[in-house]
Parts: C-alpha cells; sequence; structure tokens
C-alpha cells in the first residue's frame, strides 16, 4: 500500500485520534470519522495543538500541512475512496459488527476492514460483513503515536495475502508488527493478565499490601509502574473490563479470574487516577505505608508473579498464539516490561520458575497455577526459549 492509499479512521477517541496521527504523519490522507460531533471537534482541536508542539520543537515542517491531509467526518459516506479502514470505537461487539456492516456498503471491494478491539473475537467481527476475508485486527497501544507495537490479528476467515500488506503497511508506519492468532487478549491482553490478577491475590489473601507489592516489583523486578499503580493508571474501568472479558473468553479459566477488589472499586467509581481514586488515595498523594520488611516474603512475591507471567507467555507458544520473537517483542514493546520473559525464563532457569508453579499447584490445589506442558518440557531437558 503506498503512501497515495486514503486511510479512514472509525472512532476519533484515544485510540482513534492517535492511530490518524501516525497514518497522516506516514504521509496519508486520513478521513476520521465519530458518530459524535463532539468527540470529532476534540480530536480536531487536540490533533491541531499536537502538529503544532511537533512544529515548534522541529519535528514537523508544517502543523497545517498535515492537518489538511484530515477530513472529519460525521457520516460513513466519505469512506469511498479509502484503502484501508481502522475502527477504534466502543469495546461492544453489537455496535462494532453494525459500524462493519454499514462501512461495507461504502467502500470499494478490496478495501481492508481493521478492528483495533483489545479484547473481541476478530473472527466474530468479520462474521458480520458480506466480504470476511478483507477482515482483520489491528492492535495498537496507548498512546499509538508513541509505542510501537502493533499486534496483526487474522481472523480464520482472513485472505493470508493480507497479512504482509499489514506488516508491510506498519513497518512504513514505523510501527514493530507482531504476528497474534486470534484468541483472547491477543498476545498482550493474555501474557499480561497475572501481572494485575496475581497481585490483586497476593495482596487480598494479606501476604503483602499494594505499595509494598508496587515497590518489590519496580525495585527488584525492574517493572517501570508496579501493578497496582499501573492499574490506576489505566483505569479499572478498561483494565477489569479487559479482564473480565479475557475470562469470559476463555470459558471461565480460572487462570484469568477477576477479582472482587478490582471489581469494587469499579462499582465505586473509583477509576484510578483519573477520579483521584483507584487503589491509592490520590488526594492524599498516593501515599501508603505499608513496606515489606521480610525480604522472604518480598522474594516470594515477585517470584510468585513473575512465574505466573513466565507460564502465561510459555502457555501462549506452546499453543502457537505467536512465535518466541514476536512474544518478547509484544511484552518488551507493548507493555514496556524490563525483559522478554522467555528471555526471563532461560535466565531463572525454567526449573525454577516451574519449582514456584508447583509449589503454588501444591499449596492452593487450584487449576489456576497448572504448569504449561511446554515449561515443563524445557525444565526436564533443561533447554532454553531464545
Ligand atoms: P474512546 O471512548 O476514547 O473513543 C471511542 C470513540 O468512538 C468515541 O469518540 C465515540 O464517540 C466513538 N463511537 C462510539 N460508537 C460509535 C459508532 N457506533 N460509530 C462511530 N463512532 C462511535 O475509546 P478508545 O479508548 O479510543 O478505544 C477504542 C477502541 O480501541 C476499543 O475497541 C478499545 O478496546 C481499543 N483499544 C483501547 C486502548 C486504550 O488503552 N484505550 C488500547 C488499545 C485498544
Amino acid at each position: 500500500m503506498t503512501k497515495e492509499a486514503q486511510i479512514g479512521v472509525i472512532g476519533s477517541g484515544a485510540m482513534g485520534t492517535g492511530i490518524a496521527q501516525v497514518a497522516a504523519m506516514a504521509g496519508h490522507n486520513v478521513v476520521l470519522y465519530d458518530n459524535n460531533t463532539a468527540a470529532l471537534e476534540k480530536a480536531k482541536t487536540g490533533l491541531s495543538a499536537t502538529f503544532q508542539k511537533l512544529q515548534e520543537k522541529g519535528k514537523i515542517e508544517s502543523a497545517a500541512e498535515l492537518l489538511s491531509r484530515f477530513s472529519f467526518a460525521a457520516t460513513t459516506q466519505t469512506f469511498a475512496g479509502c484503502s484501508l479502514i481502522i475502527e477504534a470505537i466502543v469495546e461492544k461487539l453489537e455496535v462494532k459488527k453494525n459500524v462493519f456492516g454499514e462501512v461495507e456498503q461504502v467502500v470499494g471491494g478490496d478495501c481492508i476492514l481493521a478492528s483495533n478491539t483489545s479484547s473481541l473475537s476478530i473472527t466474530s467481527i468479520a462474521a458480520a460483513c458480506s466480504k470476511p476475508e478483507r477482515v482483520m485486527g489491528l492492535h495498537f497501544f496507548n498512546p499509538a503515536p508513541l509505542m510501537a507495537l502493533v499486534e496483526i490479528i487474522p481472523a480464520i476467515q482472513t485472505e493470508p495475502g493480507l497479512i504482509a500488506i499489514a506488516r508491510e503497511l506498519m513497518l512504513q508506519w514505523g510501527k514493530l508488527p507482531v504476528l497474534a492468532k486470534d484468541t483472547p487478549g491477543f498476545i498482550v491482553n493474555r501474557i499480561a493478565r497475572p501481572f494485575y490478577g496475581e497481585a490483586i491475590r497476593i495482596y487480598e489473601e494479606g501476604i503483602a499490601g499494594i505499595g509494598a507489592i508496587d515497590k518489590v516489583m519496580t525495585e527488584k523486578g525492574g517493572f517501570r509502574m508496579g501493578p497496582f499503580t499501573l492499574m490506576d493508571y489505566i483505569g479499572h474501568d478498561v483494565n477489569y473490563v479487559v479482564t473480565e472479558t479475557v475470562f469470559q473468553a476463555f470459558f471461565y479459566d480460572p487462570r484469568y479470574k477477576p477479582s472482587f477488589s478490582q471489581k469494587r472499586l469499579l462499582e465505586a467509581g473509583w477509576l484510578g487516577r483519573k477520579t483521584g481514586r483507584g487503589f491509592y488515595n490520590y488526594a492524599q498523594n498516593a501515599a501508603v505505608t505499608d513496606n515489606i520488611t521480610d525480604m522472604n516474603t518480598a522474594g516470594h512475591t515477585m517470584e510468585r508473579i513473575l512465574a505466573m507471567l513466565i507460564n502465561e507467555a510459555v502457555d501462549a507458544l506452546y499453543l502457537g498464539v505467536a512465535t518466541v520473537a514476536d512474544i518478547e517483542t509484544a511484552m518488551t514493546k507493548g507493555v514496556n516490561y524490563p525483559k522478554g520473559l522467555l528471555q526471563w525464563c532461560d535466565d531463572w532457569g525454567a526449573s525454577n520458575c516451574l519449582a514456584v508453579l508447583d509449589g503454588l499447584y501444591e499449596k492452593y490445589h487450584e487449576d489456576r497455577y497448572r504448569a504449561s506442558p511446554l515449561l515443563r518440557k524445557h525444565a526436564a531437558g533443561n533447554k532454553k526459549f531464545v
């Protein structure tokens, strides 16, 4: 696809506006559509301010020229000349299906239709289209202009040739594309679940407090943010809903079970940083006093969360969700983990990681802690992943 190809974006919220910016900065003309005119206006003002700042910093030549590549549209009719449409509207399957159906009436026969969904099945979205073979997932990360990772997700109906076209285009846009099987959470939102879920479980069991767990994960683990700080930052409306959707989509596999602690925060409207309160109370400068003084507990907390994360990465590999290289890229570029989880497993030793999981399984007798057969195989053979 060349720069002359016109790109359409459905939804001018946080993600749609970011994706539209990326496409315009890569040289395309972009049609940005939203059914809410206030959202469109907000996007226009936001993009204008962003381009102005980039011009002042000398990163682009002309803010006006970049803005002139945009058409802001309140109807899908303007998508007629587009070669690729990327949808980034509300995360509701029925709404997405309707919009795809509507857009398909307008665009040409070879226009590619992509969804930025975080957790819905691409196959089910494709099934709503008269040409499901042209539908795929293109999952960007927030903020789209800054985060390099894009997960490419073909539906089972997708024409295989589209994968190479999407990969090539994402490289042209300066992105790092990885290929993911159409399974719940794709790569990042599947493998990252224990970072939140296991941390909450440790907290709910009273083993360590939120401040202590965050401290261990940043200082000992090297993660940029601890799990509770990160969940507050993402917002519980987003993070909890992804967890619940992934849990349901995995046929209620206990590995992905949501927690009452986080559900209650959502119910109370304590959505995190944006509402001033989540796990932390930001009115009190997020001050927490709980610190782990017992180094055994600290060490075990870190090992427990890490073992669960590695197990997810290994199991995703085992089940063919993605390749070793793509799993490593996804976790280091999509959620900025300090090290790829498969590399981490190699460094730690698969048998050490397995021993932590088997210890948890022994303690709880819960399926949640079952080790992936591939981890067991690597531990037995003393094998490396990377
Ligand atoms: P948002 O709420 O900021 O924006 C959604 C926009 O879609 C709104 O402007 C709304 O007016 C518009 N919209 C809703 N229904 C529409 C319809 N029927 N027709 C046209 N426009 C409609 O949402 P956000 O955060 O940008 O997310 C959009 C999609 O991207 C979701 O599928 C989400 O799961 C996914 N996503 C979100 C990420 C995030 O961190 N926020 C990261 C990666 C993917």
